[in-house]
């Protein structure tokens, strides 16, 4: 039966890392699956993770079963990191939040909720979108449609193009926002639109569903969470889906949470019940260690400090290479203006590269980058700047 079985394609971000593990090129260069790397060009293991490690194994007496939403310490870190401990959806027991293996476990997690709970509602993505959200929901059975998100020509958000799209969309759709850092643009609402945008989703009667995946890579931990707290209103509902793979730098733990907000706490007791169906028949319960790890580190005041320093440091290296990238780019007389790449958060740059440059990269320079022109910034270092813009200031060229 499986001989008639056709191969799938690469995936859109992570086959780039295959094909770059298979490339026998000495200078090859992946700037590619979103890894914050360091000026060394290591991903490092954070300190304050590495000592919340030493405490996890000293303390830990079982390796039994979790619950099926995860330890309920991990599920309050998780909502005071983003809420902040006294703020009414926390205080009023209305969000609950579960532990699931990376932000993508709880993106698909809320995508099996949204099938079976919410069986007419479409999930609106922002054009352009990480690719593995259509993919998600796609094998979730959730239709999706997109709305314009991005505009090429300004390098900037479209915001009145977003704002009249949300207008139109039909009441009980849901509509997916990126909490900051925008997955691939790095184009992130102004405190300002971000109101705008809530009250024009809440007018609508919409629900929306907020990917937070970079907390802290932007302005900072508390920042960061502007765009959530505007979306949280007074008995109105909300799912969030958060991964700690960069601001912990614990891609491989698979450390992610699913928090959804109802009207009161009676409703969300009830949504969580049908979200533990989703657990239970997808994974079970989760994997314990990652968790433990993140809700060690917030809850132990020096650790905590350090941890804050550490995705300090993080999110400034980004800024100087964004900036070094640019001078670069312009030094070895890349033609045009880059300068937009220094207004763009997160780790990544959307830097306007076609299809075809893209694949030219690839082909010609060993560097790998993905195919929407996305690069990732966090992954430039002063040792391959200059291979890179040298390579770019080419291909752009058509040399
Ligand atoms: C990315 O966009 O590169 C990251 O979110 C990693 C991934 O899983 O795609």
């Amino acid at each position: 039966m499986f001989e008639q079985i056709q191969p799938a394609p690469r995936d859109a971000i992570l086959g780039l890392t295959e094909s770059f593990r298979e490339d026998p090129s000495p200078n090859k260069i992946n700037l590619s699956v979103g890894v914050y790397q360091d000026s060394t060009g290591k991903t490092p293991i954070l300190e304050s993770v590495r000592r919340a490690g030493q405490l996890v194994l000293e303390r830990q007496k079982t390796m039994s079963y979790l619950p099926i939403p995860g330890s309920p310490a991990y599920a309050a870190a998780v909502q005071q990191l983003m809420f902040g401990a006294g703020h009414e959806v926390v205080v009023s027991g209305r969000a609950a939040t579960s532990h699931t293996p990376g932000g993508t476990g709880s993106l698909r997690v809320a995508a099996d909720f949204i099938r079976q709970q919410l069986p007419k509602a479409t999930v609106w993505l922002t054009q352009p979108t990480w690719p593995n959200h259509p993919q998600i929901f796609a094998a979730a059975g959730v239709p999706t449609k997109s709305y314009t998100y991005f505009d090429a020509k300004t390098n900037g958000l479209a915001f009145d193009e977003a704002l009249a799209a949300i207008q139109q969309m039909p009441a009980g759709d849901v509509i997916m926002l990126h909490g900051c850092c925008h997955n691939p643009s790095g184009i992130d609402p102004t405190p300002d639109q971000w109101q705008r945008l809530a009250d024009a989703i809440h007018d609508r009667g919409l629900l929306p569903f907020l990917d937070f995946a970079y907390q802290g890579f932007a302005d900072g931990i508390e920042d960061d969470c502007v765009g959530l707290r505007a979306l949280c209103r007074p008995g109105a509902e909300l799912i969030v889906c958060s991964s700690f793979s960069k601001n912990f730098g614990l891609y491989c733990e698979r450390v992610g949470a699913l928090t959804l907000v109802a009207k009161d706490k009676a409703t969300i007791d009830t949504v969580q019940s049908q979200i533990k169906v989703c657990i239970r028949t997808n994974y079970s319960n989760p994997p314990a260690h990652g968790a433990e790890l993140v809700t060690t580190v917030l809850g132990n005041a020096e650790l905590r400090c350090m941890w804050e320093e550490e995705v300090a440091q993080m999110r400034d290296r980004i800024h100087g290479m964004r900036s070094l990238f640019v001078k670069t780019l312009q030094a070895k007389g890349v033609p045009g203006d880059y300068s937009f790449i220094t207004r763009q958060r997160g780790m990544f740059s959307f830097s306007g590269l076609t299809p075809e440059q893209v694949e030219a990269l690839k082909q010609k320079y060993a560097i790998y980058i993905v195919g929407s022109g996305r690069i990732n910034v966090a992954g430039i270092t002063e040792q391959n700047v200059g291979r890179l813009c040298e390579a770019i200031a080419a291909v752009v060229k058509g040399t």
